[in-house]
């Protein structure tokens, strides 16, 4: 399979989910392309069979430079998808996310928060079982 891994993170905490993730899936011989958001070019993405977005909640939305590339897509449609999502609140972002993506007809195939604990502003904030819950993130995304 071939991933394009397209994040955003304040922090670090995303960033370590992502490299986990694509530790994770080279590991099963696939292959990863990683993209930060800030530095893409919405209109020209790389071709994959599987599409992973991750971003985190900030100021009850999703990041302006992550929304502004989700806008910017073109030529995604019936190309599928994952969605990840960290918070600090009780409440996930995975709704915003998703309905940036369905404008583009892309279909979701899974999705997963991470609420974040202390120590989050470190890029420590991710809590103990992550790990693992990005393992069975990974199986529905293969
Ligand atoms: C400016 C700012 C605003 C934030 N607003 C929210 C928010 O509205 N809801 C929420 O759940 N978390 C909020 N947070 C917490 C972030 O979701 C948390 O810092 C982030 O998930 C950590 O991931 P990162 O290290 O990849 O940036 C906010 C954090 C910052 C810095």
């Amino acid at each position: 399979m071939r991933y394009v891994i397209l994040y955003w993170s304040r922090y670090g905490n995303g960033e370590r989910i992502v490299k986990e993730l694509t530790k994770m899936l080279k590991s099963k011989g696939s292959k990863v392309a990683v993209l930060n958001a800030k530095e893409t070019e919405p209109r020209n993405i790389p071709d994959a069979d599987m599409y992973i977005f991750s971003a985190p909640a900030e100021k009850f939305t999703i990041p302006k430079d992550m929304r502004n590339m989700m806008k910017g897509l073109k030529g995604m449609e019936g190309k599928k998808y994952g969605m990840i999502n960290t918070h600090g609140m009780k409440r996930n972002w995975l709704g915003k996310m998703e309905k940036l993506l369905s404008k583009k007809k892309m279909i979701k195939v899974a999705e997963i928060d991470f609420r974040m604990g202390d120590n989050t502003e470190k890029g420590e904030g991710l809590r103990d079982g992550w790990v693992s819950e990005l393992k069975s993130f990974v199986t529905k995304i293969q």
